[in-house]
């Protein structure tokens, strides 16, 4: 095997070997699975593990691996991971768009996710880069640095007054609602929101909210759930995207859609980068130098596109919606409580909410498996 990347091995003589493509924050996941006497490879380079270099890795013998979005798990990955002895995957994410579930599946290869963790932590990022397009922070900040503020001007840096406007969110799961949420409590804006299926737990949340805006004598917020993303687009002053990449949803943003929306509009984008054709955006951001655009995520991850990183009026950061060290370390812990629940064959956890999990004590059940008929076909 030729060594490009460099690989740390714990407890060499455990009982099952389990890979981990990159280093993980926090050692509470490292002691379960050390606790759980399996052999821990952790891959310690920052460069993304292409799939021979991963095939290559799992070699003959290998019961799970830890990996990550930047790689792509497909049919062939799954193949040899089954043909090794592995039994489960998981995506060190919520997202999993980078691995092809149904050949994991046919493999008989579980895969987990870390759902749960990274919600209020994604949805304060979104709330971040609307404050900074709003109010064109980062613009500001690049200005006074370079020594050109002269002093107050009325019309340095205008921006664009969020309070009682209308926020609206693509997707209204549990990072979209706490998104919502954040907005709504901040600034008392307008909710309009598109999402498959209606969500009354929000709407119940948002109602509990005005009861408390009437008893201060303020007025009431609205929440409007509509059939069309058009509709959020067309009416809304920000817009937060919350949904996941799939066929459907790939460029669901582009110049139609932009052109759809209101001139100095906000545009959020904290879920995949590919739902927003990037060209299509920085064409428009181009002509439209009021509308202003917050993107955590991109089409060609790590590339961004070139045009993008020229435009003041868009905002962007690496991928780094989660990145916190509570959820990160969260993160590993449920990846680590998923593949020891599978080795262990505990059954999935039914009780909804993985708080559970978090606590030094976690329950003997695994917390997140998206595809669960693999767990009952072994
Ligand atoms: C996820 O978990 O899907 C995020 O994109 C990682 O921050």
């Amino acid at each position: 095997m030729t060594e490009l990347e460099n690989w740390n091995v714990y407890n060499p003589s455990g009982k099952h070997r389990v890979l981990v493509t990159k280093e993980l924050p926090g050692n509470e996941w490292l002691s379960i699975l050390m606790a759980a006497d399996y052999r821990i490879e952790v891959c310690t380079s920052k460069e993304i593990l292409s799939k021979e270099r991963l095939i290559e890795r799992i070699g003959n013998n290998c019961k799970a691996v830890i990996g990550q979005l930047t790689e792509k798990w497909d049919a062939e990955l799954f193949e040899v991971l089954r043909k090794a002895g592995g039994l489960t995957y998981c995506n060190y994410a919520v997202g999993y768009d980078n691995v092809d579930v149904m050949s994991a599946t046919q493999n008989y290869i579980s895969i987990g996710n870390t759902p749960g963790v990274l919600t209020e932590t994604t949805a304060e990022m979104a709330v971040a880069l609307t404050m900074a397009c709003s109010r064109k922070i980062v613009e500001a900040d690049g200005f006074t640095r370079r020594g050109n503020f002269e002093g107050w001007l009325p019309s340095l840096f205008l921006g664009k007054r969020l309070w009682r406007s209308t926020v609206g969110i693509i997707g209204a799961g549990r990072i979209g609602s706490a998104y919502a949420l954040m907005m709504i409590k901040a600034f008392q804006m307008n909710l309009i929101y598109f999402d498959n299926q209606r969500n009354i737990k929000l709407e119940k949340e948002i109602e509990a909210y005005n009861e408390y805006l009437e008893k201060t004598g303020c007025l009431p917020v609205t929440v409007n759930n509509v059939h069309s993303v058009d509709e959020v687009l067309t009416k809304a002053d920000v817009v937060s995207l919350h949904i996941p990449l799939t066929k459907e949803t790939h460029h669901l943003i582009s110049q139609k859609e932009l052109l759809t929306m209101k001139t100095d509009a906000v545009l959020i984008n904290t879920s995949r980068g590919p739902i927003i054709a990037e060209t299509a955006l920085a064409q428009h951001c181009k002509t439209h130098p009021d509308f202003t655009a917050g993107l955590d995520v991109f089409e060609q991850e790590p590339v961004v596109h070139a045009d993008l990183k020229q435009l003041p009026n868009i905002t962007i950061t690496p991928h780094i919606a989660s990145a916190t060290s509570w959820t990160r370390e969260n993160m590993a812990k449920l990846a680590a409580l998923n593949i020891k629940g599978v080795i262990e064959d505990y059954p999935a956890w039914d009780q909804g909410q993985i708080e559970p999990f978090l606590k030094p004590v976690p329950p003997k059940a695994i917390p997140s498996i998206i595809n669960q008929s693999v767990l009952t076909a072994k």
